[in-house]
């Protein structure tokens, strides 16, 4: 049997702020999306959230793209806005950029990461989910988990994992998508995947095309041509016996990177690896939070989620993120605390500074004569 797992996910009302969400739209999706898997519908669901972002998994037959699947999770957002107005939380309805649905949420607001697979007779996975970064985000800990010896082992120790995976990394300008082979083509790869303004993994499959990860990558900004809130994205990954092992997918969180978005989308600061309870950026909206749902699948059925971040061993990461934070925010409003001015270009300081040019306009600066 072939199972589809969909992770669809929107910010369609913060509480308080962009910080958190309010528990009445956790408990109406999971009312909604109870009432799918009761009209057998979908085979099963769990609702996850990070931050302000509310996490739709569902698992079901429908396979990919499929306007059942993604008109379910738009109704359900679209429902759970109705609660966030009337509790006037937040930016109510963020993320639903289109006033109806049509067809598919992608290229309408809410990011959608999705993978089909065959399920073994264990099938392990686990989902991320992050607030108050973007896409790129994953980047650097998908090149670990599937190509960095020095974080996967097994890459070197387990026949199974030896041939390397396949990165499908999409060019966000141009919508170029490339293809490369590590650790063959590994140099190539980080040539792309470094450049994290521009170039995102999507996917990660073995050789012969078998899933092994599967990310968001929807920009909301090039949706809408203006700043409405980073794209905090989710990514699916398949654990054990031929892909990284649970640890080794984990790992690379344990030592937390920088990444883009923060307060206002607009900042560069640690991804911090937090449990569930913990996923409420608060210190200068942020910084920003990532979690690790893990679940056992079996014919479908869901059994989970397991809080994975919530392990002592990486409370030293979280300190280590808590330092970095220090750091970067001592830079106040300079960058590179900030994002370069290219990646401000659809946050609301292009207002600011045509406004400023307005004002300047006509004044140039005295040109010196030469010789002098
Ligand atoms: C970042 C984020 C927040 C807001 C900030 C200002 O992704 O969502 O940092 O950008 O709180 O929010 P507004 O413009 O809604 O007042
Ligand atoms: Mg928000
Ligand atoms: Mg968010």
């Amino acid at each position: 049997m072939k199972t589809t797992i969909s992770v669809i996910k929107a910010d369609i009302g913060g509480y308080v702020g962009h910080s958190s969400m309010h528990p009445a739209l956790i408990e109406k999706a999971e009312e909604l999306l109870k009432k799918a898997r009761d009209a057998k519908l979908i085979l099963d669901f769990s609702v996850l959230r990070v931050g302000d972002d509310l996490d739709l998994v569902i698992t079901h037959t429908e396979g990919e793209d499929s306007p059942k699947i993604h008109g379910l999770a738009w109704n359900i957002f679209e429902e759970c806005t109705e609660i966030a107005r009337e509790l006037g939380l937040y930016g109510a309805g963020q993320d639903l950029l289109a006033d109806s649905f049509s067809g598919n949420v992608k290229g309408m607001g809410p990011g959608v990461a999705e993978m089909t697979i065959e399920e073994r007779p264990s099938e392990p996975i686990v989902i991320f989910c992050a607030d108050k970064t973007s896409p790129s985000a994953w980047n650097l800990p998908l090149f670990e988990m599937f190509a960095d010896p020095q974080c996967t082992a097994g890459l070197v120790i387990d026949p199974k994992l030896h041939d390397g995976f396949v990165f499908h990394v999409l060019d966000v300008y141009e919508g170029d998508l490339f293809r490369l082979a590590c650790p063959e083509e590994m140099y190539d790869l980080l040539a792309i995947i470094s450049g994290t303004g521009r170039y995102v993994v999507k996917e990660v499959t073995k050789r012969d095309g078998t899933p092994a990860a599967s990310a968001s990558v929807q920009k909301l900004n090039f949706i809408k041509g203006e700043y409405v809130g980073k794209d905090d994205p989710v990514l699916i990954t398949r654990g054990q016996s031929g892909f990284p092992a649970i640890g080794e997918l984990l790992e690379p969180f344990a030592r937390p990177h920088l990444v883009d978005g923060w307060m206002r989308g607009s900042h560069i600061g640690p991804l911090m690896a937090v449990p569930f309870h913990q996923a409420n950026p608060s210190r200068f909206d942020g910084p920003p939070r990532v979690i690790a749902a893990g679940y056992q699948l079996k014919n479908g059925r869901l059994i989970g989620p397991r809080d994975m971040f919530d392990d002592p061993a990486f409370d030293h990461a979280r300190e280590v993120a808590t330092e970095m934070a220090n750091y970067m925010r001592r830079q106040g409003i300079f960058e590179p605390h900030r994002l370069p001015e290219r990646e401000m270009e659809y946050t609301t300081l292009p207002h600011v500074l045509k406004r400023l040019r307005s004002k300047m306009k006509g004044t140039k600066a005295p040109k010196k004569k030469k010789g002098k």
